[in-house]
């Protein structure tokens, strides 16, 4: 297949060094440069850089949901277990925490993977690449949001495509385990309680937009080119009142840097080969029965062997060992939904090159006291986006600026025991890529920024029962320059900046109240690196972060940096009272413990 990691690795090997020339994207390190005499040196540790799960200090349980080896799993099946609902799942969990711990040794490429429960993807991930010493590293993720899948029997999957040969000799050992947390004094609201819908519980039901067991590959469908549209028709329950898509996607092979590639134009009036392109915009699309209801423009996750992979040792890119998913609030469509019959949710990629791996899962919340509710679609507006290029470029060397702006919006009411609630829902979206080659195109700049903004907003005829709100925006900046090319050997310095804001407003009658939540985090790197094919030879990468989240439900705040697989300084913090700002929560705002997007 052509999309596989194989393909990816030859077509690395096959490239014309004449065309080399330009910045790549894509590497591992060589056992010339990973290799270290002492070979006792314990495993380094890896880590991206979150605020830890805030956790009730009372009961837990836990349960080993895999425990396997990834050898040459390539074009295999995914390794399943079969889920069954451990004992002590009597009473709601306050809080689910799934975590993936994984040990490799030798030489691979960073390979990407999806955790499944029943069909619904749980994580999506991608590994660290190892050192001949070995390499450890875990990920905890707050999965309370799918506590309803819990309850049930079902299959367990991990898809990781991993090649093992005499040069990639790395097999990643890993085991998924969930732990449940109990709180008697904060347990979850279930939703009905009170009377009053639940907007911010987990949903009474999580069903999956994903490709169905038995596959020789992951669950999420693949999308190669921009015409290439992935569905699948479902069904919901007749008695549902709000509707949430909770899309993941993560891009690879020549869209693995998509960001950067150059515009067609360029690429085909320089004759260069081997240089993906399509310009530097992408878009995710959600259809629900053809017509566009929701859109991701997405966080620019860069994995471990991106860039420099240098860089992520130990501090890996923000995401990429827990990638961003995206809700899509649909709620004001169900009134389309709710005729029992199955209907349509389809994905696109806009300009997409081969290939990006998209799944989603469709969150229902029910009414407990009615087996019917019934609904309208008021409006609904979907423009399609306004784009525009400019390109001025002679020869190699030239300037390119790309923006675009959308809007989605809809309103819609729905009737369930608890009256007739109108939602109105909107999505803002704004793009701006500036890139430039210098140095006959030798030198790469890329300066890109994604705003992305949704609300939501429900009310009955008397009252707000529900507003949230999330602002996000994604800085990115790129330098990468080549020199010294003989033959397939070159030198490649990268300069990089990478940011993930987000501020999150949620206010709920009734249950959680209101509840604010602010993170800025950014990372910068430097390194240098002499590269053979697509293999690093020796080099130096460094990496600084400054993480810092304020909100109703805690603080954290952390400012780490890292060079040549060493931590220089770290310092964290996770009391809001030091933090300034928006200390003033800690005082005025009662402190509950809930599932912050900001985790
Ligand atoms: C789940 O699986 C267990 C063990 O196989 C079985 O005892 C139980 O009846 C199953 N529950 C349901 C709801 O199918
Ligand atoms: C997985 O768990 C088993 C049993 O607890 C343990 O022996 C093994 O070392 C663990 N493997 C990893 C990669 O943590
Ligand atoms: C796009 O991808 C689909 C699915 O692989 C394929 O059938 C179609 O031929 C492709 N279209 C183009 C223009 O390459
Ligand atoms: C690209 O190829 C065409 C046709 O072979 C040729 O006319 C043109 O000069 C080439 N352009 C460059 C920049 O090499
Ligand atoms: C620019 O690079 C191209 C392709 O590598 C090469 O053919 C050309 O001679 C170079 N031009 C200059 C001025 O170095
Ligand atoms: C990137 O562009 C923004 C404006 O769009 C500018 O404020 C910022 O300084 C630029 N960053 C770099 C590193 O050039
Ligand atoms: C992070 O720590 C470094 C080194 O102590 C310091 O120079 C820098 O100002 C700190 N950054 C922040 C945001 O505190
Ligand atoms: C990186 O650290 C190793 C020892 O761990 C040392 O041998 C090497 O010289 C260092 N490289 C640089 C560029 O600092
Ligand atoms: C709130 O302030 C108290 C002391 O005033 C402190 O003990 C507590 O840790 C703070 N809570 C948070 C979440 O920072």
């Amino acid at each position: 297949m052509a999309n596989s990691p194989l393909s990816l690795l030859l077509l690395f090997y096959l490239i014309p060094f004449s065309n080399a020339h330009h910045p790549r994207f894509k590497f591992t390190t060589s056992h010339l440069l990973a290799s270290n005499p002492n070979i006792f040196f314990s495993p380094t540790t890896f880590f991206e850089v979150t605020r830890p799960i805030p956790l009730p200090k009372t009961q837990q349980c836990s349960q080993l949901l895999l425990q396997h080896d990834f050898g040459y799993t390539y074009g295999k099946p995914p390794a399943t277990s079969y889920y069954t609902p451990p004992s002590c799942l009597t009473q709601t969990p306050s809080r689910i925490v799934l975590e993936w711990h994984a040990t490799c040794q030798g030489r691979q490429f960073d390979r990407i993977f999806g955790v499944w429960l029943g069909g619904v993807e749980l994580l999506r991930s991608c590994t660290a690449e190892p050192r001949p010493n070995g390499i450890v590293w875990t990920v905890r993720k707050d999965v309370t949001r799918y506590t309803s899948l819990f309850y049930e029997n079902s299959t367990f999957a991990v898809h990781l495509g991993n090649l093992v040969d005499s040069t990639y000799t790395g097999v990643y050992h890993v085991n998924v385990s969930v732990y449940f947390y109990f709180d008697q004094k904060r347990p979850y609201r279930q939703s009905g309680q009170y009377h009053i819908p639940a907007f911010s519980s987990p949903a009474d039901l999580v069903m999956p937009i994903s490709r169905s067991l038995p596959l020789n590959d992951g669950l999420w469908f693949l999308i190669q080119n921009s015409t290439d549209i992935q569905s699948k028709e479902i069904s919901i329950p007749s008695n549902a009142y709000r509707a949430v898509v909770e899309v993941y996607v993560s891009f690879h092979s020549d869209d693995e840097g998509w960001y950067i590639n150059p515009p067609n134009d360029y690429i085909s009036k320089n004759n260069i080969t081997g240089l993906p392109g399509n310009g530097a915009f992408r878009e995710v699309t959600l259809r629900l029965d053809e017509n566009v209801v929701g859109a991701v423009w997405p966080f620019t996750v860069i994995y471990t062997g991106g860039v420099n992979p240098l860089l992520w040792r130990p501090i890996t890119g923000i995401g990429s060992f827990n990638l961003p998913s995206y809700d899509i609030e649909i709620t004001p469509f169900l009134g389309k939904l709710l005729d029992g019959k199955p209907h349509k949710f389809g994905f696109g990629v806009t300009h997409a090159l081969d290939v990006w791996y998209v799944d989603a899962n469709l969150h229902l919340w029910l009414d407990q006291k009615s087996s019917k509710t019934k609904g309208t679609l008021i409006k609904y507006e979907a423009p399609e986006y306004a784009t525009s290029v400019v390109s001025k470029f002679r020869g190699l060397d030239g300037k390119f600026k790309t923006e675009a702006d959308r809007i989605i919006c809809s309103a819609g009411w729905v009737e369930s025991s608890y009256g007739k609630i109108s939602s109105y829902v909107a999505q803002e979206l704004h793009f701006k890529n500036f890139m430039r080659f210098k140095g006959n195109g030798s030198i790469q700049l890329v300066n890109q920024t994604i705003q992305a903004s949704s609300s939501t907003y429900a009310e009955d005829s008397f009252t707000v029962i529900y507003t949230e709100e999330l602002q996000q925006y994604f800085p990115l900046y790129l330098y990468s320059g080549t020199a010294d090319k003989v033959g397939d050997t070159y030198s490649l310095v990268s300069e990089l900046s990478l940011g993930f804001d987000q501020k999150q407003v949620i206010g709920e009658k009734g249950g959680m109240g209101f509840r604010f939540g602010s993170l800025t985090n950014l990372q910068t790197a430097q390194g240098n690196m002499k590269v053979k094919g697509n293999l690093v030879t020796s080099g130096v990468g460094s990496t600084q972060q400054v993480y810092k989240y304020e909100g109703t439900d805690g603080c954290y705040f952390r400012n780490v940096s890292s060079r040549n697989y060493t931590i220089l300084f770290d310092k964290s913090e996770d009391s809001c009272t030091n933090l300034g700002r928006w200390g003033a929560f800690n005082e005025s705002v009662p402190i509950r413990s809930s599932y912050a997007k900001g985790d």
